[in-house]
Formats: structure tokens, sequence, C-alpha cells
């Protein structure tokens, strides 16, 4: 027996509301995961998860791909405030993984302002790789068009702030296992 959404935010005030399902996320995690296998029958894939964020996504996406498949992970973070990116990045953990030839997809949970993203593609395609583009969970409505391809996109969202499903909050929540409205102050 799983706790549902309804045990969660009652136990919780900042959880105001059920975003994305659980049964909803693995349904299209399952339509992103054949889509891929279609994609890259006989290509070198190696999947790039963007720590900590995607991990469960990844670890979902993983088991729905089925051709040959390698995975590398990067850990990043953003100098500036806390709650917005100031698109100035920096490499905690850099792949262990030469890029050489290799078809790329960056795996990340959530593109906001997509500043994240944007640094490490640039970065990234310094290491010649024979293909790259980006797998995102969740992509916030309003987001600033980029200089880079979005192939696979899990759902659009309203740009507000979400937990759960490896999205966090100060590192909380990232094992809700459905994508929830997060609300910072509440009233008694
Ligand atoms: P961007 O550089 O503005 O696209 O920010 C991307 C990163 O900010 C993501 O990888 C997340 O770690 C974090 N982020 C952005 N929006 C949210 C949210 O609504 N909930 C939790 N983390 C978020
Ligand atoms: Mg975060």
């Amino acid at each position: 027996m799983s706790l549902g959404p309804e045990v969660w935010s009652r136990s919780d005030p900042h959880l105001v509301g059920e975003v994305i399902s659980a049964q909803a996320l693995r349904e299209r995690v399952a339509e992103l995961g054949a889509q891929i296998s279609a994609d890259y029958l006989g290509k070198n894939l190696l999947l790039i998860g963007v720590l900590k964020g995607a991990f469960l996504f990844m670890s979902d996406l993983a088991r729905q791909i089925e051709v040959p498949v390698e995975f590398d992970f990067m850990a990043v973070s953003s100098y500036g405030a806390a709650t917005q990116t100031s698109g100035v990045v920096r490499i905690l953990k850099d792949l262990d993984t030469d890029l050489a030839g290799r078809d790329v997809i960056i795996v990340e949970d959530i593109i906001d302002s997509g500043l994240t993203l944007s640094y490490l593609i640039r970065n990234l395609k310094f290491r010649n790789p024979a293909s790259m583009t980006v797998c995102a969970l969740l992509v916030k409505e309003g987001v600033t068009p980029s200089d880079y391809e979005l192939g696979y996109i899990g759902f659009r969202i309203p740009p507000d702030f979400v937990v759960g499903y490896g999205l966090d909050v100060g590192e909380r929540y990232r094992n809700l296992p459905y994508v929830a409205l997060y609300r910072e102050e509440f009233e008694d």
C-alpha cells in the first residue's frame, strides 16, 4: 500500500495539490522510453543524468529503454540565490565517460530559465559527441527560447514551484512519488 497524495498533503501543509500523478508519470516515462528506443536503434547511446534532481526520472526511464545504452552522471551547482539560477554553473562532479562519437541524451528533471542546461550543453559540445539532445521531464511554460534542442519533453507545466519525483526544496521531497505544487507560506 502506498501513501497517496492525500496522505502526504494532510501531513504537510506546504504540499498543495498534485500537478502530475504517479500514474501519469509512469505512463509518460514509458512513452518516452519507447520513443528513445525507436530513435536510437543501432546508435551509440549514452544517457547523462544531471544530479541530483534527475535520479528518479533517469532510473525509471532506464528501465523503459530497450536498446543498448550506458549511463553517466554529472553534478552541477549554480551560483546565486537559492530560488533563481544565475546561469553561472560550477561542475561538482564531471563525467567518467569520453563523449567522442557518442549519441548523448542529457536527462534533466526540470527546465526553468534554461540557463543551467545552456551552460551544460556548451560545455559538453566541446567534447565532440556524435549527437546531443535533451530529455527533460518538466519544462515550465514561458521558458526562454534557447540555442539548444529539447528532443524529448515529459510535461509542460505552469511556472510555479513544484517538488517530488526527484525535485527538492532544501533537499527534501525528492522521494515524493508524484509532482506536487509547493507553497512557501501557509496559514494555521
Ligand atoms: P534553470 O537553470 O532556471 O533552468 O533551473 C534548473 C534547475 O533549477 C533545475 O535543475 C532544478 O534543480 C531547479 N528548479 C527549477 N525549478 C524548480 C522547481 O519548480 N522545483 C524544484 N527545483 C527547481
Ligand atoms: Mg534543486
